[in-house]
């Protein structure tokens, strides 16, 4: 027997930044909301992952009153380098977009801020829930079941259910009469954590003939490289001086600029997709995040478009309650795919670019090239690229 159901205008599943992000949103209107999160809170807050910001998602955490720490440990970069034929190019994103720049602050920070706040506005969040189920979806009173912490069954009653539990997740496949666009890359990253001070003040990215290099950071003592490998590739079988030998090789340069090796301490693959569900919403259910769409991850887009579904979603919720209107819900899915849409097109190009992909021929490998000059010297072309980079506006 389920204990006594529990009963909140929205129930959030999943504790990342789409679902953290939007319980924020929601409860700046007055909108409670409870979030279901099956891995522990360290967990949550134990998983490193890059966090390059836009613009927009720092001016939201202001907002929000959550980017206190942001402004204090975050690394504000006003551009980023590209570097192939062994010559590095500046791209000056403060200058190209008006005064926009990137900033640096990991997603496990970003997800330690946002969860500690909620807690103290008297948030709801429950770690460590299991079997999550979903139901009545096309009623006005969908359901979410699931177990606690300790095992016991409880039920959760809501006005509207925000799938936001990233792309092994299952709330997507409740959304009927989707069509799930997806595309592979016949390559990966590995990706090495370093003991070691940054070699350079902003992101490195490389186009070599052996393959892509990205040098980034993670804190003035830890620095995040990545190698483009083999998509089934395995960490255990790059010896650390071969990785050094290949770091050095990929982002050596004419400048006579040096990278600073340090202790490895970690060393993971990442796979590489592009996938988009056109359709995010079924009944009351509307799925939010990396349950919805992937970005491979060159261009750092990922996090922020997860931000940006949220921010759509809490205005339709918004609207719903606050007016009485629905059509701001209706169109939901149409305002989310016409960024997603831009976003993939971003992420696919940076990541086409600037690999050595082996299926192609020597021809596409020349005008991957022409489009690397191209951006580099035509101020056109680096807007183009930097206004991406920094974040579109909000529709
Ligand atoms: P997630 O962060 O995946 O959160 C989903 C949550 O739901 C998880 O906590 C999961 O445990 C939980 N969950 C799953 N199933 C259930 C269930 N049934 N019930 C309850 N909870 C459930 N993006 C950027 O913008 N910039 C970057 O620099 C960047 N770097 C990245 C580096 C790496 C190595 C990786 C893997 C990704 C990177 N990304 C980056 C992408 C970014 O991390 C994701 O796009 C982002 O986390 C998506 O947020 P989300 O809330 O949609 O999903
Ligand atoms: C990082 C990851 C990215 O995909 C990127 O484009 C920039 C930085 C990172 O892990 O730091």
């Amino acid at each position: 027997m389920s204990a006594t159901p529990v009963r909140t205008p929205v129930g959030i599943v999943g504790a990342g930044p789409a679902g953290l992000f939007l319980a924020h949103l929601l409860h700046r209107q007055g909108i409670e909301s409870v979030v279901l999160e099956t891995r522990s809170r360290e967990e949550v807050e134990g998983t490193i992952r890059a966090g390059v910001l836009e613009q927009w998602t720092v001016d939201l955490m202001q907002d929000l009153g959550l980017g206190d720490r942001m402004r204090r440990e975050g690394h504000f970069h006003r551009g980023i380098t590209l570097r192939f034929n062994g010559e590095s190019w500046h791209l000056d994103f403060e200058d190209l977009t008006g005064g926009k720049r990137v900033t640096v602050y990991p997603q496990h920070e970003v997800l330690r801020d946002l969860i500690a706040a909620r807690l103290a506005n008297g948030g709801e969040i429950r770690f460590g829930v299991q079997d999550v189920q979903l139901h009545g979806l096309t009623t006005d009173r969908p359901r979410i079941t699931y177990r606690n912490g300790d095992g016991e069954p409880e039920e959760l009653h809501c006005d509207f259910i925000a799938g936001c539990d990233g792309s092994q997740g299952t709330s997507r496949q409740h959304v009927e009469g989707r069509t799930e666009y997806q595309h592979l890359y016949p390559f990966g990253w590995l990706g090495i954590l370093v003991e070691a001070p940054p070699s350079h003040h902003e992101l490195i990215y490389a186009r070599h003939g052996r393959g892509f290099a990205l040098l980034s950071t993670r804190s003035p003592d830890i620095q995040r490289m990545y190698l483009q490998c083999g998509p089934t590739d395995n960490a255990a079988d790059f010896p650390d001086d071969l990785i050094w030998s290949e770091l050095h090789r990929r982002l050596e340069t004419v400048d006579g600029w040096t990278l600073t090796e340090g202790r490895i301490f970690q060393k993971n693959v990442i796979g590489m997709r592009s996938f988009v569900c056109d359709r995010m919403q079924h009944g009351r259910l509307y799925i939010a995040g990396d349950a919805a769409h992937i970005v491979p991850p060159t261009g750092a887009k990922g996090l922020n478009l997860a931000v940006a579904d949220a921010v759509y979603l809490a205005r339709g919720l918004e609207d719903f309650y606050g007016r009485g209107r629905r059509d701001r819900l209706e169109q939901y899915t149409a305002t989310c795919l016409r960024r997603i849409w831009k976003a993939e097109r971003f992420s696919w190009y940076m990541t086409t670019m600037l690999h050595t992909n082996p299926a192609e021929d020597p021809f596409e490998q020349r005008i991957h090239l022409a489009d690397l000059d191209y951006v580099v010297h035509s101020r056109a072309a680096a807007t183009a690229l930097a206004e991406n980079y920094v974040g579109l506006p909000l529709d």
